[in-house]
């Protein structure tokens, strides 16, 4: 079997996985206690916060306090969502590293996640991606439902690639393919994979799959063998999308470094301190610890 030698993980929990928890506001502190702790075990990429419509996403509505309280650890680079220039401009101000946008496949979830079609976000971004390549920022694309869509159902992995060859070409350095609400299984998510692969360097691709179905690190497998080597993943696999239904968290990062260690792929994580981190926001939040490695563990 054909693996690569290394991955990077992208840490999405304190965004994708805070972003969805219902109920109260979740402290700035536990927010920040988590991000150190991730950066603490070795983590080299935390998606730390976004800068959306506090209307829109409650829970991300403290972005910049967020930011302004985490130890900056060398080497690891915090990076935050921006839907448009308003998200950037506040990004800027908190002193982030990198920024990531986020379109999708299909129109309908863009409708409901963005309030506008596919179209209108890549035009949203042309001006985001000149302000942050001017500010000396990198810009990372998220391309929502590549393996179906809530609305929407099946996704072609011809759209897909158009999509994510669209956001490459306008300068995104890397494209997060989001299996959005966890439907995908290997042999689809291959198929993707070479789709999109044929348009861009698979080298700037990451995978983000939700594990709804347990598919995940399946999936994870399947995109590996083709060389994939960048991964998105959730400690204790938090969180979900607001417009997603039925979406539950990424796939868990405990596990997902736990099978990349096991299969001799280096990452740079020690996963004792990453759990000890999902332990600890699991605790926080009162929701059962979604990693199954940290249960085995325990
Ligand atoms: P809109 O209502 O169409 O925006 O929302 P608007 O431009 O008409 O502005 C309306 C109000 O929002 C105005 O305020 C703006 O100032 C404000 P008002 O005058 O009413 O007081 N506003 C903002 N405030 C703060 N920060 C901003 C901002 N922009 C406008 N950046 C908008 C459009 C994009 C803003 C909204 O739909 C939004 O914020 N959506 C966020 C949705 C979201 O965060 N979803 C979850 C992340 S995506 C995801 O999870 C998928 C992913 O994980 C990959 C995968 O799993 O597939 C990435
Ligand atoms: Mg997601």
């Amino acid at each position: 079997m054909s693996l690569p030698k290394q991955v990077r993980l992208v840490e999405v929990g304190p965004r994708d996985g805070l972003q969805n928890e219902a109920g109260e506001l979740i402290p700035t502190a536990t927010k920040i206690e988590l991000i150190n702790r991730l950066g603490n075990a070795g983590v080299g990429y935390i998606e730390a916060a976004s800068f959306v419509s506090p209307k829109w996403v409650p829970q991300m509505g403290d972005a910049a306090e967020v930011l302004a309280g985490i130890d900056r650890l060398p080497g690891v680079t915090y990076a935050a969502l921006t839907p448009n220039l308003k998200g950037l401009e506040g990004a800027l101000a908190a002193g982030i590293e990198e920024v990531a946008v986020f379109t999708a496949v299909s129109e309908s979830f863009t409708q409901k996640n963005i309030n506008c079609s596919v179209a209108e976000s890549l035009e949203r971004f042309d001006p985001l991606l000149e302000r942050a390549h001017a500010e000396g920022l990198r810009v990372r694309g998220y391309v929502s439902t590549t393996l179906g869509c809530p609305y929407e159902g099946e996704i072609a992995p011809a759209a897909v690639a158009r999509v994510a060859d669209t956001l490459y070409q306008m300068g995104c350095f890397e494209i997060s393919l989001g299996d959005t609400i966890g439907v995908g299984t290997p042999l689809k998510a291959k198929k993707m994979l070479e789709a999109v692969a044929g348009k861009v360097p698979i080298e700037h691709l990451a995978a983000h799959f939700h594990d709804t179905y347990g598919q995940a690190l399946a999936n994870l497998l399947a995109v590996l063998q083709e060389g994939l080597a960048i991964i998105d993943a959730s400690v204790a696999g938090l969180g979900g999308c607001p417009y997603a239904k039925g979406a539950s968290g990424n796939v868990a990062s405990e596990d997902v470094v736990y099978m990349l260690h096991g299969m001799g792929v280096e990452t740079g994580i020690d996963l004792d301190r990453l759990i000890d981190a999902g332990r600890y926001i699991s605790t926080a939040l009162g929701r059962a610890n979604g990693s199954k490695v940290a249960l085995a563990c325990g």
